[in-house]
């Protein structure tokens, strides 16, 4: 049976690619990707390049080859299960008519699990949230609630939030929705790349800030 392998890259660097990364994606017929992470395999055979346009073209086109009787590897940055493209992916496969066990998953090293280990937060004791292409972002609201009246225990713990469009935004909306502008984050951008960088700040600096959208936020 031909394989949709579903290939979590890590952060970014190659230092946090897995051997079961790197075997996959040499055994494939074709490997498709950002061109960020096709870099990252030097031995790899066909590629096929996406970007953000015309992804959800390439998620269809993935499928077809496999249908077609091609190993295919797909690409996702961090794990694919956590605002990855297994789900994408899991959508047009049903759409598809490909069989779900056709498709092969190999984890990555998220971007939350590389901005935990940074801050020295365990994850197990954190608020992970996503935002990613989500337009409504007050979910966030109960979880970092700072008004210490109502602060129950969920509320003590750190947050590590993937945010929706930019940093900027992000701590715009906090503060307009009422949370301290004086509020602990470390802002944790461009993890794993030589020009990371981790920056304890809080949410009024975050205004004056230019961060890129490739962002970690954790709020205290
Ligand atoms: C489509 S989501 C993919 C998340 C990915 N599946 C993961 O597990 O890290 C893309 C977002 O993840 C975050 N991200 C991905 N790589 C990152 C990195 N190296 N440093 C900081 N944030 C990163 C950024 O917020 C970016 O906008």
């Amino acid at each position: 049976m031909s394989k949709l392998c579903i290939v979590g890259i890590g952060p970014g660097s190659k230092d946090y690619l897995t051997q079961i990364a790197i075997k996959t994606v040499e055994n494939s017929d074709f490997v498709i990707g950002s061109q960020r992470a096709l870099d990252l395999f030097e031995n790899a055979s066909q590629k096929i390049v996406f970007n953000v346009k015309n992804l959800e073209e390439f998620l269809y086109k993935s499928v077809d080859l496999v249908n077609e009787g091609f190993n295919v590897s797909l690409l996702s940055t961090g794990d694919p299960g956590f605002s990855g493209l297994l789900k994408p992916i899991l959508r047009i496969a049903k759409e598809k008519n490909l069989d779900e066990k056709a498709i092969e998953v190999f984890p990555g090293i998220s971007s939350l699990q590389l901005a935990s280990a940074k801050t020295h937060i365990p994850w197990d004791e954190a608020n992970i949230m996503t935002f990613h292409g989500r337009d409504d972002q007050s979910a966030i609201l109960d979880i970092i609630e700072n008004n210490s009246d109502t602060r129950e225990s969920i509320n003590s713990k750190s947050s590590i939030i993937l945010p929706s469009k930019s940093v900027k935004d992000f701590a715009k909306f906090l503060i307009d929705s009422g949370v301290d502008e004086n509020r602990k984050i470390t802002v944790c951008e461009r993890l794993s790349y030589l020009n990371e960088k981790i920056v304890d700040t809080t949410l009024k600096d975050i205004l004056n800030s230019n961060f890129s959208y490739m962002c970690i936020l954790v709020i205290y």
